[in-house]
């Protein structure tokens, strides 16, 4: 048999995306994957249509995440999940070998993944110590085309100066487009920048319903952006781009008895993750618990090692991020009030 060897040089070099279920791990307490722990209710589903390719859109759906946003239908492009929307954004705005986008890290790993795929550049511009941004390093990034801004930012869980992200919008109109990835907003609705969107053509809003709604196993998400990006995008986006029974699942994720759930377990995580904190505060092999806006917590500790091995052999899968400014760091995302208890006692023991 003749071996292939026909991939493109750049697909053959890369490193692909380590989701949280290609990592896998053992154990009872998952809490690495950023998701909500409150099983789903049953769900109706018609499947009269399923015979048939679903509608384009679909505009029902479109409508829903408009009035969900506070925007028009039109600014609205429903899609399998934020992933999606970042790699189209890759495709359609980053030349192959030639252009560059700017990333700040340590943050959300999908950005580098998209840009190696697509064989545009990344620049990063790192965190500051306060894991702000570092504004001056990313305007100087001129010749860029997209800024990507995770807010709040995963893996540290902090937003950002909301000036910060408004002069880095200022700066790059008509040159750049600035992508807030925007996967936790709910967690701090204040801090988003969609009432922005009347004032910059340039600012493209990510966000998706695995998080705070609760929908990871049905993975859709949608993307928020002017007319003149949204004509390009959909030049890009996949006919059919949401099954059937994904469309019935996000409509009646969207009504405003499920809107009001999802603010309710919204508040319960917020709660459970500051008593989480709070407890956090007195384990003496814990050097540092970064404020977190969000539904997971950076938590540094003087051995990694041993509290890593601790929380294996209890069951508890938690998220170790590689990048070297997180050598010591664990991210957990925030659980049940028992799951949260089990991590504290695994913790506890620890010296
Ligand atoms: C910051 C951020 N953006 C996007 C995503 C991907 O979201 P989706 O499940 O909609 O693809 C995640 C998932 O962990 C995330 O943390």
């Amino acid at each position: 048999m003749k071996k292939i060897n026909l991939s493109n040089p750049h697909i053959e070099a890369l490193e692909p995306y380590m989701s949280a279920r290609r990592i896998g791990g053992k154990g009872e307490v998952w809490l690495n994957a950023n998701e909500l722990p409150f099983p789903r209710q049953p769900m109706s589903l018609d499947a009269s249509d399923f015979h048939r390719y679903p509608d384009e859109g679909p505009d029902l759906v479109q409508v829903a995440y408009a009035v969900y946003a506070g925007l028009q239908p039109d600014q609205v492009l429903a899609l399998r999940g934020a992933d999606e929307a970042i790699d189209l954004l890759l495709r359609a705005y980053c030349e192959s070998g030639k252009d560059s986008i700017v990333i700040s890290s340590p943050t959300y790993g999908m950005y580098q993944v998209c840009a190696d795929i697509q064989n545009a550049d990344v620049i990063d511009v790192p965190l500051q110590e306060d894991y702000q941004l570092d504004v001056p390093g990313i305007l100087a990034q001129e010749g860029v085309k997209l800024v990507f801004i995770c807010n709040p930012n995963n893996p540290t869980g902090n937003s950002f100066n909301r000036e910060d992200i408004l002069t880095i919008l200022r700066f790059f109109e008509g040159k750049a487009l600035v992508v807030i990835d925007e996967a936790y907003i709910e967690f701090c609705p204040e801090e988003s920048l969609v009432s922005e969107m009347k004032n910059f053509e340039n600012l493209v809003v990510v966000r998706t319903m695995s998080k705070a709604f609760g929908l990871a196993g049905v993975h859709v998400g949608y993307l928020l952006a002017s007319e003149a990006v949204m004509t390009i995008m959909r030049k890009v986006s996949a006919p059919y781009p949401l099954a059937d029974p994904c469309a019935q699942i996000t409509l009646q994720s969207l009504n405003e008895n499920a809107i009001q759930l999802m603010n309710k377990q919204v508040n319960q995580i917020s709660q459970i993750r500051d008593s989480f904190c709070a407890a956090l505060a007195d384990i003496p092999d814990v050097t540092n618990v970064v404020p977190s806006e969000t539904n997971f917590v950076l938590v540094f500790f003087s051995n990694n090692e041993m509290a890593w091995q601790a929380l294996i052999e209890a069951g508890v899968v938690a998220r170790r991020i590689p990048h070297l400014r997180l050598a010591e760091a664990i991210r957990f995302t925030i659980g049940t009030t028992e799951e949260m208890a089990i991590v504290i006692q695994v913790l506890n023991r620890l010296s």
